[in-house]
């Protein structure tokens, strides 16, 4: 399937809608403390992108039934919020949150720390944050795709954490998922040659452990299969003609 190459416009709108999650997730950011429930940080989310004029997009999704997916300790991704899950000192919760926004989508994730965490929590944060970020990197003109995957892939690994391979990024822009998938594995020089204007969703999820998940029986929280810590962080980027250009920032 074809890549849409998006316009300055739509790039100009697509910023915004970055710089909306963007500011959402730094609010959540804050407010995830020991005593908060996930139900209260997916309320705060919607109301902080509603306050700045976008809609949460994940909503519905599929039938996903919350604007956030907030995913702790072993949980990978799409933990659905509860006002039973109420954080405690020591745990790392995966803040993943979008929004459309005039017609276009931003999607990002961070994972941060409740209080003090263990170092060995602490080192996954960092290592998955700059597994995204060698990711990033790669998002040039003229590479390949998969030089994205392959970066993703020989950071984490070289750092001893397991690759996530059952879920990946992807293309974004008037819809959340658009082609190409984007994997966090594989070799370099494959797939699509980047271009101006093509917008990714990049999305690392490393494991302490097995990278095998498996789907609770909510059919949407997804948790690593031998109960190991798991970090996820993710930005919408622009390949451009020069830099690579992160559009979820504040
Ligand atoms: N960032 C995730 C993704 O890109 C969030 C989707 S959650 C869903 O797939 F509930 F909307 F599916
Ligand atoms: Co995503």
């Amino acid at each position: 399937m074809a890549i849409h190459l998006k316009s300055d416009r739509e790039l100009a709108i697509m910023r915004e809608a970055g710089r909306i999650v963007a500011v959402t997730l730094l609010e959540l950011q804050d407010k995830a403390r020991p005593g908060m429930s996930t139900a209260d940080l997916d309320r705060i989310a919607e109301k902080t992108a509603t306050a700045l004029g976008a809609t949460p997009v994940f909503k519905g999704y599929l039938g996903y039934p919350a604007s956030l997916c907030a995913s702790i300790n072993n949980e990978v991704v799409h933990g659905i919020p509860s006002p039973e899950r109420v954080l405690t000192e020591g745990d790392i919760i995966s803040l993943d949150f979008g929004v459309l926004y005039h017609g276009y989508v931003g999607d990002a994730a961070v994972t941060v720390g409740v209080g003090t965490i263990s170092p060995e929590a602490q080192r996954l944060l960092e290592i998955t944050r700059a597994a995204l970020e060698v990711g990033i990197a790669q998002a040039r003109a003229g590479r390949h795709l998969s030089d994205v995957s392959h970066a993703v892939q020989t950071y984490a690994e070289k750092h001893g954490l397991a690759v996530v391979r059952k879920y990946v990024g992807h293309g974004v822009g008037q819809t959340m998922h658009e082609a190409p998938q984007v994997p966090n594995f594989g070799p370099p020089h494959q797939g699509p040659i980047l271009r101006p204007g093509m917008t990714f969703a990049i999305e690392p999820m490393l494991n302490i452990g097995t990278e095998e998940t498996m789907v609770l029986p909510d059919q949407w929280t997804v948790v690593t299969k031998d109960g190991g810590l798991s970090a996820h962080f993710e930005h919408t980027i622009a390949v451009t003609n020069g830099d690579p250009e992160i559009l979820t920032l504040p």
